[in-house]
């Protein structure tokens, strides 16, 4: 393994210990809603969105450790997104990382009660974080408010919903999926310049590879939808008879599109002035070995 893959490790296993402190104890009464929280938020996931956080703060010369609770921040809103996302009055799935559902493990009503209370948490850990000051909290806070709520994540998960057997416009289906998962990834990948002290023009060069990102990563989960395996660890062709870039532009289509979106991700951080750190290298290797699975 080289330094670089060698770093990206270490980072993943640091996000990986933190979540485990910030997450209710399992002795923790009622033992039940703890479990359920844990059980969802350290299941294997790839912890795309806090490796965003800590390469975007290293890119500005932030080491890992100044940016680890911010990171686990968004993994924790993430993973309450998924448990709202497969219960059954939404994508009514069975399968997520390769274990069943939270709903299905536990309940319904605990698997919405640790959803909030992650998405909770997870404003908590930036209040409490003691190496940002207090500014950069409240700006953070204000940021993660934004990118969840009603022009963010949950907006996209409604749009999502409305009517799912209707056409869609490309320009509608970017918004959707910009809303639902790009916004977090925004935030998540700007956070970490944030905490570095980037400059504005910085952040948003940040962003805006974010943005771009975000849209190539939900059509890639679309694809895989439809043309992935066994081991992806989540129920396949759960998007049939709904509007996708896939249902759209074809298979072929969508991965052109993909690649489109991939490339203006590369030139938004290169436009910017950054992208000479992992940043960009991380996330394009991540999509080469996504790639392979679909
Ligand atoms: C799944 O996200 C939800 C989407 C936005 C497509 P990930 O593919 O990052 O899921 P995990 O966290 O690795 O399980
Ligand atoms: C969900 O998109 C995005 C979220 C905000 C959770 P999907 O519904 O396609 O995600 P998967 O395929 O269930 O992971
Ligand atoms: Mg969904
Ligand atoms: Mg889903
Ligand atoms: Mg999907």
């Amino acid at each position: 393994m080289d330094d670089d893959a060698a770093f990206i490790e270490q980072c993943r296993a640091a996000v990986e210990r933190r979540l485990a402190e910030l997450t209710p104890d399992r002795a923790e009464h009622p033992r039940r809603l703890a479990e359920a929280a844990r059980y969802a938020l350290l299941s294997p996931g790839k912890r795309f969105r806090p490796m965003l956080t800590l390469l975007a703060a290293r890119e500005f010369g932030a080491e890992p450790p100044m940016a680890l609770d911010a990171a686990c921040a968004f993994e924790m809103v993430h993973a309450a997104s998924l448990i709202l996302d497969d219960l059954p009055c939404m994508d009514n799935a069975n399968l997520r990382r390769g274990r069943n559902t939270t709903h299905r493990e536990f309940d319904e009503a605990t698997a919405i009660l640790a959803s909030v209370g992650l998405l909770n948490r997870a404003y908590g850990v930036l209040a409490e974080d003691e190496g940002l000051t207090p500014a950069l909290k409240t700006e953070l806070s204000r940021r993660l408010s934004e990118a969840v709520g009603f022009h963010g994540l949950v907006a996209g998960q409604a749009m999502d919903l409305e009517d799912r057997g209707r056409d869609r416009s490309p320009a509608d289906l970017e918004l959707l999926n910009h809303r639902k998962t790009g916004v977090l990834m925004v935030a998540a990948a700007q956070a970490g310049a944030l905490i570095a002290g980037a400059s504005e023009e910085a952040v948003r060069g940040v962003g805006e590879f974010a943005r771009c990102l975000g849209l190539a990563f939900q059509i890639h989960d679309d694809i895989l939808d439809v043309a992935g395996g066994a081991d992806l660890g989540k129920d396949l062709g759960k998007d049939a008879g709904m509007a996708t870039v896939v249902s759209v532009l074809g298979l072929d289509g969508a991965r052109a599109a993909l690649e489109g979106h991939l490339e203006a991700a590369r030139a938004g951080l290169a436009g910017a002035g950054v992208g000479k750190g992992l940043l960009a290298p991380y996330v394009l290797a991540l999509f080469e070995a996504r790639k392979a699975a679909a």
